[in-house]
């Protein structure tokens, strides 16, 4: 298990491909999800849930995400259409994390959305902590009414992020990072020094 430290400095994506087989086992995926959980949470709303896709049934998910497809272009090839029904199936385990924010007397939407981005942040960190590699992403599926509605997802519900889980294939190399100088100042008291 790498040092905590060190995996929060050297993270990094790898492309959905670049994640194979072995997938976490089943004890894991319980241990990612507890994980996943355990974010802040204003108003203890729990604005956010899981669905977890592995083995066939990430298949019988790109049959949903085909038949919005080829709904938004009809006239598409065959080897399109193939491409899509893999798309959940790139990487052995994918978790969806969807958000189920929603107006709130107290709590802002806005903090409900937050939380669930912090959820799918600690499942691609937890996932690396247990060795595997992760991607969070979303494309164009996690944003098409009828895909959210043969996923099971309410008219409010949204989806945060498909998180891809599986062993690397190869190490990913670093990507440039802002410099901190251009991400962070520190207040001044409005400049005034006198
Ligand atoms: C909400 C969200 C959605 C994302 N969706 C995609 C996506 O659909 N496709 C993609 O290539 N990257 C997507 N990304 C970016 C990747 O997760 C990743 O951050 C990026 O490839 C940079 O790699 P790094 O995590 O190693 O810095 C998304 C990130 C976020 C936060």
């Amino acid at each position: 298990m790498p040092d905590a430290l060190e995996l929060l400095k050297t993270r990094r994506s790898l492309k959905p491909v670049e994640l194979a087989e072995p997938g976490p086992s089943a004890a894991e995926i319980d241990m990612l999800l507890t994980i996943a959980s355990r974010v802040p949470d204003h108003g203890k709303l729990i604005p956010w849930r899981f669905i977890v896709f592995e083995g066939a049934a990430r298949l019988a998910a790109g049959d949903v995400i085909v038949a919005a497809f080829r709904v938004k272009y009809p006239q598409s090839k065959p080897e399109h259409v193939e491409t899509e029904r893999k798309r959940l199936a790139r990487a052995p385990l994918v978790i969806a994390v969807v958000s189920r924010a929603g107006a709130h007397v107290k709590i802002p939407e806005w903090e409900q959305v937050l939380s669930a981005g912090a959820a799918a942040m600690s499942l691609v960190l937890a996932a690396h902590a247990l060795g595997y590699g992760a991607t969070w992403i979303t494309e164009w599926y996690a944003y098409d009414r009828r895909v959210l509605d043969a996923l099971g997802l309410k008219e409010h519900e949204r989806i945060a992020g498909f998180i891809h889980i599986g062993t690397p294939v190869h190490a990913p190399e670093d990507r440039p990072r802002p410099p901190l100088n251009e991400i962070a100042t520190r207040f001044t008291n409005g400049g005034d020094s006198s």
